[in-house]
């Protein structure tokens, strides 16, 4: 047995967002009736969404990620020409049960079963988050869904972070903390957290003050990291 390349990890920790769940699988299922726009008009979405949670948080004018997931909508609805009431209805209905990527539930089950403690740490409202890991059929495969709701700001603010110390019971060290995002990842490095970037969508890393300490394409090489041989 060889030691894992992250030692000592407790818990593991995930973003929600594009990390377990694929955000562009809500325009995904409804392609044919954004229209020819579909994949930028979810590109502005996610965009805009991300975007009005660093601007409230710094303006305090938090409101739930529910909120900032309509309003996102209704920007990228109207930036790209797109005037339906029913359609922007039922995409926000599919945000409550997007897909998750393929490989999500399969490393879940092993690193529970090799004794790791799965979490969500996530800017989701604890109603969307509910949705959406009852929809993905995981929830028997977490320990916690932590919601940055109680604390009324969001992601990369470093006492997001810290809620995982309280309600997990460990210490920096020993959380090893996944997401897709790399602005998401570069904060957990900066907070103390062994971090893997799960580079999804293949982007140059951040110019940001710390780097995460680990890079997978898929969330399937996380087990080798944080498991001995
Ligand atoms: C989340 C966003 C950052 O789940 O994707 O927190």
């Amino acid at each position: 047995m060889s030691d894992p390349s992250f030692p000592g990890i407790r818990a593991c920790v995930f973003d929600a967002y594009g990390t377990l769940f694929d955000v562009h699988s809500a325009v995904g299922r409804h392609r044919e009736r954004v229209g020819s726009q579909a994949d930028a008009a979810s590109a502005t979405w996610r965009a805009k969404q991300l975007e009005y949670t660093w601007q409230r948080s710094l303006m305090d004018r938090y409101v739930d990620f529910r909120q900032v997931t309509a309003d996102a909508l209704d920007y990228a609805l109207e930036a790209h020409g797109i005037d339906d009431a029913a359609l922007r209805a039922d995409l926000l209905h599919s945000y409550l049960a997007l897909d998750c990527y393929p490989e999500v539930p399969g490393v879940l089950r092993a690193l529970r079963e090799a004794g790791m403690r799965n979490a969500i740490l996530s800017n989701g409202s604890p109603a969307m988050l509910e949705a959406a890991v009852e929809s993905a059929g995981i929830g028997h495969l977490l320990d916690a869904v932590i919601s940055v709701d109680s604390l009324g700001v969001y992601k990369p603010a470093m006492a997001v972070y810290r809620l995982v110390l309280d309600r997990l019971g460990v210490g920096r060290g020993q959380v090893s903390f996944q997401s897709s995002n790399a602005w998401d990842a570069a904060a957990a490095a900066t907070f103390g957290f062994r971090v893997v970037w799960c580079n999804r969508f293949g982007q140059p890393p951040e110019r940001l003050p710390d780097a995460p300490h680990a890079e997978i394409p898929t969330l399937e090489g996380l087990p080798a990291i944080v498991l001995p041989d």
